[in-house]
C-alpha cells in the first residue's frame, strides 16, 4: 500500500528486489573465492545493503563507515569519518554500498580513504543514480536504476529529515508531505 505522502511510487519494491537479485548474481560470479567485504555507508545504505547480503551466496564480511555529509563541509572540502570500519580490509575486494549517487562528492572522498587501507580492489555499488548531476565522476560497477530526471525520492533507506527510510518502494514525497515533515 502506498502512503498518503507519497505522490508516485518510481520502482515498487518487486522491481528492486528483482534488480537486487541480477547484482547479487554478478557479485558471485566475480568474487567467487576472493575475500570480500561489504561496506554500507551509514544511514542511507542500509536496507539495499541487508537484502544484497542476503540475495549474496558466496562467503563475505559486512561493515559499515558513517561520514559527515558533503553540505556540512563545503566550506573545508573534508570529509569527517563518523565511525569507522571495525576490521581491516588490507588484500580484501571491497564493495562500497550506497543507496544514490548525486554529486558524487561523499563517495569519492569515502573511495579516496579505502585506498589509503590497501585493499585488494575496490568498487562500488549503488542503487539509484542522478546521471545529470554527477560532478565528480565516480565508477559504478553495480547499479540499480538510474534516476532521470533526477527527483528528490525517499523510501528503500532513503530519508527526508530523517523520514520514509522505511518505505519498502523508491519514490517521490507529496509537497504537503515535505511542509510537514520540514522541521522533524
Ligand atoms: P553526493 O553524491 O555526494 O551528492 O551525496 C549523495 C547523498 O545525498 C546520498 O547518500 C543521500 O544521503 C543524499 N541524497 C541525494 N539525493 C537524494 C534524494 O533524492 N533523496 C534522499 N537523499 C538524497
Ligand atoms: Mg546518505
Amino acid at each position: 500500500m502506498r502512503s498518503n505522502d507519497i505522490e508516485k511510487v518510481l520502482y515498487s519494491s518487486e522491481q528492486i528486489s528483482e534488480k537486487i537479485k541480477e547484482i547479487a548474481k554478478q557479485i558471485d560470479n566475480d568474487y567467487q573465492d576472493k575475500p570480500l567485504t561489504l561496506i554500507g555507508i551509514l544511514k542511507g545504505s542500509y536496507i539495499v545493503l541487508s537484502d544484497l547480503s542476503r540475495a549474496i551466496t558466496i562467503p563475505h564480511h559486512v561493515d559499515f563507515m558513517s561520514v559527515s555529509s558533503y553540505e556540512d563541509t563545503e566550506s573545508t572540502g573534508v570529509i569527517k569519518v563518523l565511525m569507522d570500519l571495525r576490521n581491516s580490509i588490507k588484500n580484501r575486494n571491497v564493495i562500497v554500498v550506497e543507496d544514490i549517487l548525486d554529486s558524487g562528492l561523499t563517495l569519492s572522498h569515502i573511495l579516496e580513504m579505502l585506498k589509503t587501507k590497501e585493499p585488494a580492489s575496490i568498487s562500488v555499488a549503488v542503487l539509484l543514480r542522478k546521471p545529470t548531476q554527477v560532478k565528480k565522476n565516480v565508477d559504478v560497477k553495480y547499479l540499480g536504476f538510474d534516476l532521470n530526471p533526477p527527483e528528490f525520492v525517499v523510501g528503500y533507506g532513503l530519508d527526508y529529515n530523517e523520514y520514509f527510510r522505511n518505505l519498502p518502494y523508491v519514490g517521490v514525497p507529496t509537497q504537503e508531505a515535505i511542509e510537514k515533515y520540514s522541521n522533524k
